[in-house]
This record gives structure tokens, C-alpha cells and sequence, in this order.
């Protein structure tokens, strides 16, 4: 038995077009759109019709960077996979790659398992998984190719956190060797590890313990300087490269640099870049640990060349790198030592909100909104067209997104598990009112009409972004 529904009368926004039509939907895909008021648009017939008349239609958000129960500095991210694809659900977004982690000793493999274990009958959203290599050695790198076979496509290596997640500049060209050859992209976390643990020593021993100096020894020069090298690497092995959550003006810079010579390179930021600064870290009474992430926030001059670029092409994609951590009990590890403080902060129910608040405030066109937050994810981590956009054949993944309607964001409100939001009391024109995946309702007219389990796990095919 086949179950239909019909959007009717909504401003159908994608990537590349806005135009009022009605949206069919059969068995959890889009089978049709005709322009509303049309004897096409007429003839579509449902058993359930949802009225988007003065909405936005909208592909579901794609949020390429999470990390849910993520362990890092002795604790855990706070969001399980249940807790954190609802909230997902709540702001619009229908789809994550969440980063498995290899552990050091470890295989791909095993960790990869652990990732579906965790993950499995739990999330509200579909879910795919990028491969954190924290170990290249012959097998790993064999590994690599059996995982881009089943569809877990990138790989992510830092150049940063040694001792934990770091690889050398040896290991990093031997992995990005093996992605020319497997058609892996290799996700780079570019600030230099080893120059920013000497600052931190030395800051510590200064007695400068307070979570802003977690930004004064990340240095934007570092992050430079990383992402150029991660760049250079990547040309030397002949392979594509993607720099997750860029926040540096000069780390733009470099990546505008090396695009224009036309290499395959391609960069991330996060709405936390975009909208927070240093003036966030540097709150008092430890208020600054909430917004101690890595890379870190920058001071507000920054956020112009981050704005400049994703208008630019630049940088392609927004991820919210989602790790939260509650201030109270884990955020507070790092009372009296911000290097203790666990990295990251919250926000996968925020982004699509904060983006269409830069759409308001003249950042970004709308249609450039729904390009970063959907369809450039989608075919940088080979989803597209099932995911990113509204078109025949697709998932229905979509979002009846209100474009009038005001909120605050709070931690009062939001459905995030973590004691604290990074917006707390931003006022953002713009709310979303329905969301369906695969078709179903998983939020109908803000109320959460989901259930963990409905989301499914999505292999991908390689990069479809590729010069
Ligand atoms: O501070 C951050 N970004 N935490 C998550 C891990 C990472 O480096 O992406
Ligand atoms: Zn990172
Ligand atoms: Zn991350
Ligand atoms: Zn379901």
C-alpha cells in the first residue's frame, strides 16, 4: 500500500531555485513537484496534505560534522545518538555524519563498529559516518579502501592534539596517497599541535589558567600555517582535500590561494566562528569555558572574510563540529587549567536557524543558505541527490521552515542534552514548523512526532564535488 502526501502552496527553496509549487510525496519520496494553482499541481492526490502556504519548503539540513558521545578529555560528549539527532530533527536537520573514532592500537574496523553499536536504532534522523585515523599504519591504510567500498567515505586526520588524535606529516601524506588511489577525502583538522602544546605550557606556567588564554595559544597564525601545509601535502599526493571548521581569516586566505590555482580544495566553517568571538571566551567567572572549542573562536575581525567566503565559494560547507559538553561537571574539568576544559560546544539544533538569520540580515541569498546547509554537504560526502535537495527521486527529507516567526535561543527551550546554549538569549527571525524524513513526520507543528530507530544508517558514495 502506498502512503502519499501533498505541501501545497509553499516557496519550494533548493540550491539552485525558488518557485511556488506543491511538493508530491510516495512511499518516503519525492515523486513530483508542479507549480501550485497549476492542473498538474490539482491532479496530485494524497492521504495527507500539509498547508505550507507563507513557508519556505526546503530540503532537511545536512550536517556533516557531529560528534555524539564523543570520548575526549576523560569525559563524553553530552548528546547521545538518541538525544542529539531529536534535537537535530527539532532545527531541521535531517541527516549527520557523525565521526567514528580509531583509537590508537586499534583497527578501522573496530571502531567503525562501535560507531553502528552506538548509533544503531537509536537516531530520530538519518546518519552516515566519516573515520577518524588516529593510527596510519599498513593496515590502517588497507582498511581505508574496504571502508570507502561500504560507504564510509572520508577519513579525518589532525594535526593537532598529539598524543590523542595526532598524525605526523609522514603519516598524513600516506593517507592522502591512499585517498588519490580510493577515492577517500581526507577531512583535515589543521592547527599545529606541536608549536600550540609548547604555548601551552608556557602560558600555564605564567599562571594564565583562564579558559580566553585556550585562545591566545591557539594561534591563528598555527592555523594558518597547518592548513597551507594540509594543503601542500594533499597536492604532493595528487589527492583532494576538505579543512573542517576553518575559523582563521588567514587560514581562508590560504584556502582561496590554493582554489584558485585550482586545486581540490574545500573548506568548512561553523556557525560558532560566524556568530561568537574571543569577547565569548574571555566571560568571567569561567563563564568563557562554554565556548572553548578547537579551532577556537576568534576575535570578531575574522567573521567578515568567514562571511566573505562562504559568498565566495571559498568555503562550500556549514557544519556545527557539534560536541557538547555540560558546564557543570565537565566543562568545569578545567577550572584552574583551560587545557583540561573538554573541547567543543553544542549547537546541531541551531545552525539551521542562525544561517537563515544570515540570510535575514543580508550575509547570504537564500538559496545560497540552503547550498551550504544541504545540498554542498550532501554532494561533498556523496549523499546527493537522496539528500540536499527537493527533485524526483530524492528522500522527502524536507523542513516547512515559518521565515516570520521569532524565538530566543535558550537552554530553557532547547533539546540539546546540555546544560547550557552557546546563543543563550539571541533573538533569530525564522522557526521551524515541520519536518519530514523519508516522508514521515518527525516534527509536526513543533511538537515531536518521532522516534529513536526512524533514522537509518546511509552509506555514501565518494565526493561528487570534485573539480
Ligand atoms: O573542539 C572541538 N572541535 N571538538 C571536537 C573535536 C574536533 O576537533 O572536531
Ligand atoms: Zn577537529
Ligand atoms: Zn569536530
Ligand atoms: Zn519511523
Amino acid at each position: 500500500m502506498s502512503s502519499r502526501t501533498v505541501i501545497r502552496g509553499g516557496l519550494v527553496v533548493t540550491a539552485s531555485d525558488e518557485i511556488h509549487a506543491d511538493v508530491l510525496i510516495e512511499d518516503g519520496r519525492i515523486a513530483a513537484l508542479a507549480a501550485s494553482g497549476t492542473p498538474a499541481a490539482e491532479a496530485f492526490t494524497a492521504e495527507r496534505t500539509i498547508d505550507a502556504t507563507g513557508k519556505y519548503v526546503i530540503p532537511g539540513g545536512v550536517d556533516a560534522h557531529t560528534h555524539m558521545e564523543l570520548p575526549f578529555g576523560g569525559t563524553f560528549a553530552s548528546d547521545t545518538f538518541e538525544t542529539g539527532t531529536r534535537a537535530a530533527a527539532w532545527g531541521g536537520t535531517t541527516t549527520i555524519i557523525d565521526f567514528a573514532v580509531q583509537s590508537v592500537g586499534r583497527t578501522l574496523r573496530e571502531g567503525l563498529d562501535a560507531w553502528h553499536a552506538k548509533a544503531e536504532g537509536n537516531c530520530a534522523v538519518d546518519y552516515g559516518f566519516h573515520m577518524i585515523v588516529s593510527d596510519v599504519n599498513q593496515e590502517t591504510l588497507k582498511e581505508m579502501d574496504l571502508l570507502v567500498e561500504e560507504g564510509v567515505t572520508s577519513f579525518k586526520q589532525f594535526m593537532a592534539y598529539p598524543g590523542v588524535f595526532y598524525s605526523d606529516d609522514g603519516q598524513i601524506l600516506r593517507a592522502m596517497q591512499r585517498s588519490a588511489e580510493n577515492g577517500g577525502l581526507i577531512m583535515m583538522h589543521a592547527e599545529n599541535g606541536i608549536a600550540i602544546d609548547v604555548l601551552v605550557e608556557q602560558a600555564l606556567a605564567r599562571g594564565e589558567t583562564d579558559p580566553r588564554f585556550h585562545g591566545e595559544v591557539r594561534r591563528a597564525l598555527l592555523e594558518a600555517e597547518a592548513t597551507h601545509r594540509a594543503i601542500k601535502l594533499a597536492q604532493v599526493a595528487g589527492a583532494p582535500l576538505y579543512v573542517v571548521h576553518v575559523s582563521a581569516q588567514e587560514a581562508v586566505a590560504e584556502l582561496a590561494r590554493a582554489r584558485d590555482e585550482g586545486l581540490n580544495v574545500f573548506g568548512e566553517t561553523c556557525p560558532q566562528y560566524l556568530f561568537l568571538s574571543t569577547d565569548n571566551l574571555a566571560e568571567p567567572d569561567f563563564e568563557g569555558a562554554k565556548y572553548v572549542c578547537s579551532t577556537p573562536l576568534r576575535p570578531k575581525e575574522h567573521q567578515a572574510a568567514l562571511w566573505r567566503g562562504l559568498r565566495t565559494d571559498d568555503l562550500q560547507v556549514v557544519s556545527t563540529d557539534h560536541c557538547p559538553f555540560c558546564f557543570v561537571g565537565q566543562k568545569e574539568l578545567g577550572r584552574g587549567d583551560f587545557s583540561k576544559i573538554p573541547n567543543g560546544l553544542p549547537g546541531v539544533e541551531n545552525r539551521m536557524d542562525l544561517l537563515h538569520q544570515a540570510v535575514v540580515d543580508g550575509h547570504i541569498s537564500r538559496r545560497r543558505w540552503i547550498e551550504i546547509a544541504c545540498a554542498a554537504p550532501a554532494r561533498m560526502f556523496g549523499l546527493y541527490p537522496k539528500k540536499g535537495t527537493i527533485a524526483p527521486g530524492a528522500d522527502a527529507d524536507i523542513v516547512i521552515y515559518d521565515p516570520q516567526a521569532e524565538q530566543v535561543m535558550s537552554a530553557e527551550t532547547h533539546h540539546m542534552n546540555v546544560d547550557y546554549s552557546a546563543y543563550e538569549g539571541r533573538r533569530t527571525t525564522g522557526r521551524v514548523e515541520t519536518v519530514l524524513s523519508r516522508g514521515e513526520p518527525v516534527i509536526t507543528e513543533r511538537e515531536f512526532t518521532g522516534h529513536a530507530g526512524h533514522g537509518v544508517y546511509t552509506p555514501r558514495s565518494t565526493c561528487q564535488y570534485l573539480n
